[in-house]
Parts: structure tokens; C-alpha cells; sequence
């Protein structure tokens, strides 16, 4: 492994806004920003419930997931045409093209639009369009993971995935979110092994709220590549030993466990302590309109809280890379530039 040179602490702000990352675990819904609800409120006649963007910012203070949820389906129910998940999907880019974000996986809800009549093929194309010129106009190279809503049964899920098959060229995986307790990997084990029949990547969200013996079975069960929060993991050193000896990925995301009172306060957060196991652990914004922050502001505010510095900086972009679904060589110019912007600040500093 690299040899990560200290930095001042005062400069690790910088170093982490400065350094190219992976974003691994963003609800492409959840990048929806008050702003452009109200916006696409107006343009398609829908009504909602609060009188400004200031009130509905002001409406963002959760309990727990559920009633996080809540909000954000009634936030998504002003996406209709197929130019909606464009603009939203793209707005989402270039905020990620500040934050030195090179590469992204995006989650995609297409129960919770389907439901309401919009067509698969508009959320499909309009996320797809988007992800297109995020690569032409800002470099970001990215990809679409279709999760199925946990709550709603499996034959629903096998619906939404008839009905996206015909789109599969613009999407690369699945992905199981929406309300966890009570809803485990294995009420959707069989779709899930129709998925890898179909050579499509599969992810989970797995304890966040939920117990350890949930991530068993999103392993063991569903056979998935990469496990979504995981931070309930810390509870059963034997899943740890499992999470390290084949180093499955947990895609950590601070700011959401904050605001949904996964943890009191961001210095509990267990990400530093979980990355000292030597587990594959990486950080993520999970729905930044809602929890007040896009993947640096989860760095930054993480970083300040536990008060870590160049090397853990260094671990959480070095394993955004290896975890992602990239091509190997694309893999490996990532690790490369992420080797040469470290140098080059180490040089900058003497
Ligand atoms: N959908 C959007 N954000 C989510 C989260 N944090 N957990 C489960 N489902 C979600
Ligand atoms: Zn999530």
C-alpha cells in the first residue's frame, strides 16, 4: 500500500475537496433540492404542501428512516417527463464535478414513479441522457443501479424489472432500499437470483437501522457484490471478520446516520473504526438535498468530528475506486491520479 505523507491538519480540508473520489451510494431522487421541486411543481401542475422552499427545508428534520421516506417520495412525485430526470440527474453532476467526484454510481426508484403513471422508459432515458454528458461535458464517467423498494412485495419487484429490461443498456446493476425493519433480503431472494441470471451487478442497502443478521443474509441470500450503510455490522465480529477476509465493500454514508439518528452524534460514527478493521469502507452523501450535504461536506464534517487525517483521506478514496464497478483499467488511472494529487500536495507543502 501506498505511503500516505502527514499533512497538516489545517490543510485536510483542502486535500479532501482536492482529491479525485468515487460516489458510490446517492438516491439520484434524493439529490432533488427544494428549489427545483418547487420549480417542477409549477411546470406540471402538482400540487405541494408547504408554501416555500423555506418551509419544506424547514419540514427536513427526521426522526428515524421512515420518516425521512416519507418526505421524500411526496419530494419525487413532481418528476413526470423524461426532461425531469434529465435536469435533475445533471444538476446532480455538476455538483459532483466540484466535488472532485471522477466517477458515480446512481440508485434510481422506478417503483416510485411507475406508480403514478410515469413510463419506464422516460425515467430510464432522462437519467441515462444525463449520465451521457456528465462524461462529454464534465469528464465524469458514471452508471445506473434500479433498486427495488422493499417495502412493496417481490412480484412488484419482478414487474419493475420486466418492465426495465428493455432499457437494460443504460443500467448496470440492482439494488434493494426503502424501509428496512421488517422487510429483509430474503423476501426478494428470488428476484435477485434472476437478476445474476441476467449478469446484472446486485447491491443491497443492509444495516442501516436493520440488525447484522440482515447483511448475512444480503450475502448469503441475494449474493451480493457490495453492502449499502452496513455500519450495524460493528455488532457481530464474526460479520466483520467475513467483511474483511473477503473484502466486501460497505458504501457508508455519515451525514444520512446523523440525520436519521442512526448515531446521536457524528463523533460516535463508527466509519473510522470500521476502516481500522481493515474493511472496504467508503463515503457517500446517500440523499444530500435532505441531509445537508454532497459527498465533501460528508468528508469534511466526518474528518472534523473523529478527527482524521491524510491517510484515512487517502483510504477512503483509494477504496471508492476498488469498490466501484469500473473496468480494471479504469481502476487503475484512478488509482494513479489519486497517487499523483497526493504527491503533489505533499511537494506544494515543503
Ligand atoms: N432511499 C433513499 N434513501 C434511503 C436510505 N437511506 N435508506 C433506505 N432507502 C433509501
Ligand atoms: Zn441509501
Amino acid at each position: 500500500m501506498y505511503n500516505v505523507h502527514p499533512v497538516p491538519l489545517k490543510r485536510i480540508p483542502e486535500l479532501i475537496k482536492r482529491m479525485p473520489k468515487a460516489e458510490l451510494h446517492i438516491h439520484i431522487e434524493g439529490s432533488l433540492e427544494p428549489e427545483l421541486i418547487f420549480k417542477l411543481a409549477k411546470k406540471n401542475n402538482i400540487a405541494i404542501p408547504y408554501d416555500s422552499v423555506q418551509a419544506l427545508r424547514a419540514a427536513y428534520a427526521f426522526t428515524n428512516l421512515q420518516s425521512f421516506l416519507d418526505i421524500y417520495y411526496a419530494g419525487a412525485s413532481v418528476l413526470i417527463n423524461e426532461e425531469d430526470f434529465y435536469e435533475m440527474a445533471y444538476a446532480y453532476f455538476l455538483k459532483a464535478a466540484q466535488d472532485h467526484v471522477v466517477h458515480a454510481e446512481l440508485f434510481f426508484d422506478p417503483q416510485t414513479h411507475t406508480i403514478r403513471g410515469v413510463p419506464m422508459q422516460a425515467i430510464i432515458e432522462g437519467l441515462s441522457r444525463a449520465c451521457q454528458q456528465a462524461q462529454q461535458e464534465l469528464g465524469i464517467t458514471s452508471c445506473l443501479i434500479l433498486c427495488f423498494l422493499r417495502h412493496l412485495d417481490e412480484d412488484d419487484a419482478f414487474k419493475t424489472l420486466e418492465e426495465a429490461l428493455p432499457f437494460r443498456q443504460h443500467w448496470v446493476g440492482v439494488g434493494l432500499d426503502s424501509s428496512e425493519v421488517g422487510h429483509p433480503p430474503e423476501k426478494f431472494a428470488k428476484v435477485f437470483a434472476k437478476c445474476k441470471e441476467l449478469g446484472f451487478k446486485l447491491v443491497a442497502h443492509a444495516g442501516e437501522e436493520g440488525p447484522p443478521e440482515y447483511i448475512w443474509s444480503a450475502l448469503d441470500v441475494l449474493g451480493v457484490q457490495r453492502i449499502d450503510h452496513g455500519v450495524q455490522s460493528i455488532n457481530d465480529p464474526e460479520l466483520i471478520k467475513r467483511l474483511r477476509a473477503q473484502r466486501i465493500p460497505l458504501t457508508v454514508c455519515p451525514l444520512s446516520n446523523l440525520k436519521l439518528k442512526v448515531f446521536e452524534e457524528l463523533s460516535q460514527h463508527n466509519a473510522a473504526k470500521l476502516l481500522s478493521y481493515g474493511l472496504c469502507v467508503t463515503l457517500n452523501s446517500d440523499d444530500p438535498a435532505y441531509f445537508g450535504g454532497y459527498i465533501n461536506e460528508n468528508f469534511l464534517q466526518t474528518f472534523e468530528a473523529l478527527g482524521l487525517g491524510a491517510k484515512e483521506a487517502y483510504a477512503f478514496a483509494h477504496n471508492s475506486f476498488e469498490a466501484s464497478f469500473m473496468s480494471v483499467a479504469q481502476k487503475e488511472k484512478c488509482f494513479h491520479d489519486l497517487k499523483v494529487c497526493f504527491e503533489s500536495f505533499v511537494e506544494n507543502d515543503a
